[in-house]
């Protein structure tokens, strides 16, 4: 595997794969990578002939007030991940290359970014779309892998590519849960035993909703307050949102169409945490 720390130089390897007719999979991340990156890297390789993931904290998407200098940093752990998953080009570029002249111009997906995460991380989803669209225009993928987990993302993603035209397919992969069911995320190293036995709620949350859904429960009111008694039950959990939305647009949904995506939103301690379920109605 190689280690890849400019932009010109990525570029000049994908463009190289790509005369060579080589089909291109990339996975963006920002790095302290864990099983749920491995497995989009998986699907990448199952899917490319040449595997790119990046590592880069970018700093647009954080707020002021968030964990951009304490974000988990662990290249010595990536890159052997990276080496154990078959990726060919692991792409570090350092803030300045991406951002020469600081972010001045910036990608936006409006009503998609403003709802739920939006809500409390108002620039995030332009930097998220913004750091995407460069990243995208460096490595040009074919294929692209983002992961269910964070379900917004992927909205944003998904409509970015289709209002920009890009030619690139988003494949979703499934969320990947520690053994007790806690999605695994970078920040729950953050937790504190407590704090982790507390976000244990989380899926068992989704699990109710997904009962009184197969058991016939149709009103979006109803399965919220399914999911918030769980919730509230856990005193060091303060939940953010809970809410019924149309898996494409976000829009909340009155009654439980065929799909519907329920995402949840807690600050447990300092850390907060998301996790969504994508339900069929029986
Ligand atoms: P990061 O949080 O590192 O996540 C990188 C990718 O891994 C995202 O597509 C995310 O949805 C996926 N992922 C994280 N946890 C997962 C889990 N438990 N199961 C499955 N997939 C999981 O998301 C970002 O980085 C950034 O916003 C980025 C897209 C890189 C732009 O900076």
């Amino acid at each position: 595997m190689d280690i890849v720390r400019r932009v010109h130089s990525m570029r000049e390897i994908s463009r190289q794969a790509r005369v060579k007719g080589q089909r291109i999979g990339f996975v963006p991340t920002l790095g302290a990578l864990h099983d749920g990156h491995s497995a989009l890297m998986r699907r990448m390789n199952e899917q490319a002939d040449v595997v790119v993931v990046s590592i880069f904290v970018n700093p647009t998407q954080f707020g002021p007030h968030e964990d951009l200098e304490r974000y988990p940093r662990d290249l010595t752990g990536d890159t052997d991940r990276c080496v154990r998953e078959g990726v060919d080009y692991l792409f570090v570029p350092g803030v300045d290359d991406v951002y020469p002249e600081g972010p001045r111009t910036w990608v936006e997906v409006p009503e998609l970014s403003e709802r739920l995460e939006g809500k409390s991380r108002p620039a995030h989803f332009r930097g998220v779309a913004t750091v995407v669209l460069k990243l995208f225009d460096v490595v040009q993928p074919h294929v692209v892998a983002f992961g269910q987990k964070d379900a917004q993302q992927v909205a944003v993603i998904r409509r970015m590519i289709e209002d920009l035209l890009l030619d690139i397919e988003l494949q979703v992969v499934p969320t990947v849960r520690d053994a007790q069911g806690l999605a695994l995320s970078s920040r729950n190293r953050y937790l504190s035993p407590e704090e982790y036995e507390a976000a244990l709620a989380l899926p068992r949350a989704l699990e109710a909703a997904r009962h009184v859904i197969g058991e016939g429960q149709q009103k979006a009111e109803e399965v919220r307050a399914a999911v918030r008694e769980v919730l509230d039950a856990e005193a060091r959990l303060g939940v953010d949102y809970v809410e019924l939305v149309h898996p494409e647009t976000l829009q909340p949904v009155g009654l439980v169409g065929e799909q519907v995506l329920l995402l949840v939103a807690v600050r447990c301690g300092e850390t907060r945490l998301i996790d969504n379920a994508l339900i069929a109605r029986p």
